[in-house]
């Protein structure tokens, strides 16, 4: 059993991980190694990738999403939890606060989506019905309840092109189309892991109210920054929970 998580904005490295090892893991959609620490978090095997690298170089919609999740699936990991920062379009959804989606709509445009993108490949149309797995949104809020920490249980994922933020009127028509929070990188991550048949869920993490929402104030990356660190405390005591609860039971 191995856990992968992927961190995004605000998420560079996994506090606690244990016997790192840095593999460079070679893959048939870039000439470049997709770069992932390998180790043990509360004994429990993990894989941490940092998704914009982990200098933050890579901006959401040039991210290579297929070598990433190609990757995570060659060093072995069993299921993913993918760490995004968010804009919280729901009234509750306040920043720092976490949440753990259960639907999404894709507003992405451009971005290559499936592994089955080259001339001659079968094509896989995959059930994207619920297109987070059920189980590991499951974990996520046992460990949420084990840790303390207050995280909302559901709710559509917008994800957006980016990188820039939104337009109100742009975060108008997602509230009206039912989304919840906005993020960039939730497509077509979810979408792939799906395809590789590794059972993925999100744990979104709110780095702002989104655009019009706060008394028409503009967006301050320093503020997003500050409520970003908040928010990953709060992932840490999580992915610490949810490892305790995976891992082995320790020799008597
Ligand atoms: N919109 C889209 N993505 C985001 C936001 C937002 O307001 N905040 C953090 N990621």
């Amino acid at each position: 059993m191995t856990l992968a998580v992927i961190g995004g904005t605000g998420l560079y490295g996994l506090d606690g991980l244990q016997d790192v090892a840095e593999q460079r893991i070679p893959t048939p959609y870039t000439d470049q190694p997709v770069a992932l620490s390998q180790g043990l978090l509360n004994g429990h095997p993990t894989l941490f990738l940092a998704r914009h690298g982990t200098d933050h170089s890579v901006p959401p919609h040039r991210i290579n999403y297929r070598a990433n999740l190609w990757a995570l699936h060659k060093a072995g990991a069993d299921r993913i939890i993918a760490v995004a920062a968010v804009g919280g379009i729901a009234e509750d959804l306040a920043p720092g606060r976490l949440a753990f989606p259960d639907q999404l709509i894709d507003y992405t445009w451009g971005r290559i989506s499936s592994f089955c993108d080259d001339a001659g490949q079968p094509v896989n149309h995959i059930d994207f019905t619920e297109p987070y797995s059920a189980e590991v949104r499951q974990q996520l809020c046992q460990a949420a309840e084990q840790a303390g920490v207050d995280a909302r249980r559901n709710g559509c994922y917008a994800a957006t092109q980016g990188p820039r933020l939104e337009t109100a009127a742009e975060i108008r028509r997602l509230a009206g189309d039912g989304c919840q929070m906005v993020g960039m990188t939730g497509m077509p991550e979810a979408a792939l892991a799906r395809e590789l048949e590794l059972p993925y869920a999100a744990c979104a993490v709110v780095a702002n109210r989104a655009a019009g929402l706060d008394d028409g104030e503009a967006l301050s990356m320093v503020q997003i920054r500050r409520n970003l660190e908040t928010g990953m405390a709060r992932v840490g005591r999580l992915l610490q929970a949810i490892t305790a609860q995976a891992s082995p039971a320790p020799p008597e």
